[in-house]
């Protein structure tokens, strides 16, 4: 008996060993009744310690036959429904950085469903090591973006800008904001935030949240919210040490960006034309 559950339905299987062949921990083998069996640990090395709880060998079983951590793979969603190559197209193309947003709030269990979904994120080792701090209310938002912004104008005046600014950076976003951002350089004004932070030293802490917040404004974008990926209120709050504990990034957590989202003031009809300038280039060895 092992802590994974790891079953298999003897009257489903059908011997294809593709369970075997997908595993990328490498520690599953067909015995001679050609059911995929654990392979023997070897100091703990091999075994289902190597297990990475990737769940492929439940996913790839075209006979359902497969169980791991107690799932029924009748639970799972079907290939048949995932997005056409043209309604991915439509996604990546007419996704926005949104920076104008509607003075109401998402419902908390739908950001619930859309964090729930970034479990899907891939992470380096499979280590799922993501933490998602939310804030859920516009007024704790609106509480948040004001200390932000008079500490920022308080160092300013001390010749402390956001992250590497220059004075001259400085005096930009103070002139670009009343048109662009009313009132809220730092975080366009959205109604709330998301903060995807990582384990540091633990798998790839660095690569992991930005890949989820790649799938965060994705998954915005699909269902009608604004959303925009936000590096400048890093860069402010790096000099602000006790508003950034407020964002409860654990001691050794990692995190580079913050993620705005709410329903955005406008829609946009459409997509933009890029140039197609993306530098491609074949490699031949
Ligand atoms: C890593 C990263 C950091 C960004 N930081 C900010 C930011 O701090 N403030 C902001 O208004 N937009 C920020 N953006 C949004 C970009 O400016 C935006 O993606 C760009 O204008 C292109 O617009 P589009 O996303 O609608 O295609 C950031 C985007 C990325 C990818």
């Amino acid at each position: 008996m092992n802590g994974f559950c790891f079953t298999v339905d003897e009257n489903k299987c059908v011997h294809c060993g593709r369970c075997v062949s997908s595993c990328s921990s490498v520690i599953l083998s067909l015995d001679e009744a050609g059911l995929p069996r654990m392979k023997d640990g070897v100091d703990g090395v091999v075994g289902w310690d190597g297990c990475y709880r990737c769940q492929h060998c439940l996913a790839v079983c075209p006979a359902g036959a497969i169980s791991i951590f107690g799932k029924d793979p009748r639970d799972s969603l079907l290939p048949e429904e995932m997005a056409t190559p043209r309604q991915l197209e439509a996604l990546m193309r007419n996704r926005r950085a949104c920076r104008r947003y509607q003075d109401r709030e998402v419902p908390r269990e739908e950001i619930d469903q859309m964090l729930q979904l970034l479990e899907n994120v891939p992470t380096g080792s499979n280590m799922q090591t993501l933490g998602f701090n939310v804030v859920y209310r516009k007024a704790e938002m609106d509480k948040f973006r004001k200390l932000v912004r008079e500490e920022a104008f308080r160092l300013a005046e001390r010749g402390i800008y956001p992250g590497n600014f220059s004075k001259a950076d400085w005096q930009k976003q103070l002139d670009w904001e009343p048109g662009r951002n009313p009132g809220d350089m730092f975080f366009v004004n959205a109604p709330h935030i998301l903060v995807i932070h990582s384990q540091k030293d633990r798998g790839q802490w660095r690569t992991d949240p930005v890949l989820a917040a790649a799938w965060f404004d994705l998954i915005c974008a699909c269902r009608g919210l604004g959303s925009i990926i936000m590096s400048y209120p890093v860069g402010a709050l790096s000099h602000m040490p006790e508003l950034e504990k407020l964002l409860r990034i654990p001691e050794n957590g990692y995190y580079s960006l913050i993620l705005g989202f709410g329903y955005p003031e406008y829609p946009y009809a459409r997509g933009v034309q890029r140039e197609g300038i993306a530098q491609i280039r074949e490699l031949t060895f």
